[in-house]
C-alpha cells in the first residue's frame, strides 16, 4: 500500500470503517463519495438519535435558554435615585427629618394603607400589626376572582374575626370577578385596582394624606411610615426599597424589591398602581416576603392564581412533595433562572438561595408570636399539614 493511503486513513477513520472493507467495488469508489457516505451516517445518527433529545431538552429548558440570554435582549431599567435612609430607635424625629434634608411637621399626616387581598391571611396580620400605630384607615378590597380568572371565596370575609383588632379603622369592600376566559391576567388586576381607587375615596382620603400602595406581602417597616408621616417636603411619589425574601425570612434573596410606593395623595391625579411611578426610592424600608405561606395548598393556589401563572409549564410543579422539597432547598418553584440583566448577577444567583440565620430587624409581631409564625423564621422549612381550610 502506498504512503498516501496511510495518511488518508489517519485523517478519515469513519470513511475507512464504512468504505474500507477491502472489496473491489469499494476500492473503486471515489474518495468524495466515500466522504459523503460517512456524512450521511452522521446525519442519520444526529436526526434519529440526537434530534429527539434536543427537542425534548428545548421543551424542558427552552425558557431557561431564553432567560439565560436576557442580558442580551432586555436592557436594565433606568436606575433609581436612592435616598439614604437614617434610623435608630434612640434618635428623635426632629433629628431624623433633618438628616434626610426634610423639616418636621407640627402634626403627622394621616396614613391610608390600601391592599388588594387574595388569601395571604398570615402576612396580612403581620402587616397590619406592624403598621397599626401609624395608620388612620386600612383599606382592603377582595374579589371572588383571581387575576387569572379562577373563582375564589371571599377569604377575608370568612376570617373577619381574626382581624377584629383593626375593625374601627377598616374600610372593606368586595368586587365580583368578570371571569373572562383566556384574558391577560393584568387586565383583571387593573380592573381591581380601579375599584380600589373608589374604595379609597369612600374611606375618606384627602389631599396630602399618605397613601401606601403595595401588595400584602410587601410590608413597609413601622418606623419608615412614621418618618414619612412626620416629615415635610418628602417626594410626592416615593418607592420603597424592600428586602426580598422567599418562602420565609430564612431565605434572604436581595434588596431589590422596589414596587411598593408611598404617595402624598392628590385627588384626581393619584391612581393606585403597582408599577414604577417615579425615580426616587427610599433605601431599606421594609420586607417583601414572596410565597411565604403556611400550607402547601396555599402555594398551589398562588402558583395557579397569580399573574405569571403561565410559569406553571408542567403539572408536576404543583406536586405537594416537590413543593416541600423546593422550600427546604431554597430553589425555584418554577425551575426558572434568576431574572437579572447582567450575566455576572445571573450567574452569581444561580442555584439555591443560601439560608440566613438572622431574625434581627424583622416585623415585631413575628417575634411576639414566634411559636405561631415559626414557619416564617429560620430553621423551620417543613410546612405543617393542613388542619384548616380557606
Ligand atoms: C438614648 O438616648 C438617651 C438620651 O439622649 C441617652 O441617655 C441614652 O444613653 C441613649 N441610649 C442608647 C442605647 O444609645
Ligand atoms: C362573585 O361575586 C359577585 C358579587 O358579589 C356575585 O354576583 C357572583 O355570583 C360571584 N361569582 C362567583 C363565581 O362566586
Amino acid at each position: 500500500m502506498s504512503d498516501g493511503y496511510y495518511s488518508s486513513k489517519k485523517t478519515d477513520d469513519i470513511c475507512d470503517d464504512v468504505c474500507g472493507q477491502g472489496s473491489k467495488a469499494a476500492a473503486t469508489m471515489s474518495r468524495l463519495k466515500c466522504v459523503l457516505r460517512g456524512f450521511d451516517l452522521r446525519t442519520y445518527l444526529l436526526l434519529f438519535l440526537l434530534m429527539p433529545f434536543a427537542i425534548f431538552a428545548i421543551y424542558l429548558h427552552g425558557q431557561k435558554f431564553t432567560y439565560f440570554f436576557r442580558p442580551l435582549w432586555e436592557s436594565p431599567p433606568k436606575p433609581f435615585q436612592t435616598i439614604p435612609h437614617y434610623y435608630n430607635d434612640n434618635v428623635t424625629m426632629q433629628s431624623l427629618c433633618t438628616l434626610h434634608g426634610w423639616k418636621i411637621r407640627e402634626t403627622p399626616r394621616r396614613v391610608f394603607d390600601a391592599v388588594l387581598f387574595s388569601n395571604e391571611k398570615d402576612l396580612l396580620t403581620v402587616r397590619w400589626k406592624e403598621l397599626y400605630p401609624y395608620v388612620t384607615q386600612f383599606v382592603l378590597l377582595e374579589s371572588n376572582s383571581t387575576f387569572t380568572g379562577l373563582p375564589k371565596p371571599f377569604v377575608f370575609k370568612s376570617n373577619k374575626d381574626r382581624f377584629s383588632f383593626v375593625e374601627p379603622r377598616l374600610t372593606y369592600g368586595t368586587i365580583g370577578g368578570r371571569f373572562k376566559k383566556g384574558e391577560n391576567p393584568f387586565v383583571e388586576e387593573a380592573y381591581q385596582r380601579v375599584a380600589l381607587d373608589k374604595l379609597l375615596r369612600i374611606a375618606g382620603i384627602e389631599e396630602d394624606d399618605l397613601l401606601i400602595m403595595s401588595d400584602v406581602d410587601e410590608i413597609p417597616s413601622a418606623h419608615t411610615i412614621d418618618l414619612l408621616r412626620w416629615c415635610d417636603d418628602i417626594p410626592p411619589v416615593l418607592h420603597l426599597q424592600l428586602k426580598n425574601y422567599l418562602y420565609s425570612f430564612e431565605y434572604y434573596v436581595d434588596s431589590k424589591s422596589w414596587r411598593a410606593s408611598v404617595h402624598r395623595y392628590s385627588p384626581g391625579k393619584t391612581r393606585y398602581a403597582h408599577f414604577r411611578q417615579s425615580d426616587v426610592m427610599l433605601s431599606d424600608s421594609g420586607w417583601h416576603c414572596s410565597f411565604c405561606f403556611r400550607y402547601i395548598s396555599e402555594f398551589v393556589f398562588k402558583m395557579k392564581a397569580y399573574s405569571h401563572s403561565d410559569r406553571v409549564r408542567f403539572s408536576h410543579y404543583l406536586n405537594p412533595k416537590r413543593i416541600q422539597d423546593v422550600i427546604c432547598r431554597g430553589t425555584n418553584l418554577f425551575d426558572m433562572l434568576p431574572e437579572e440583566h447582567t450575566f455576572r448577577e445571573m450567574i452569581g444567583k444561580m442555584g439555591p438561595v443560601p439560608r440566613s440565620y438572622s431574625a434581627v430587624h424583622l416585623p415585631s409581631y413575628l417575634l411576639d408570636k414566634a411559636e405561631y409564625y415559626k414557619y416564617l423564621l429560620p430553621g423551620n422549612c417543613v410546612r405543617e399539614s393542613q388542619t384548616e381550610f380557606i
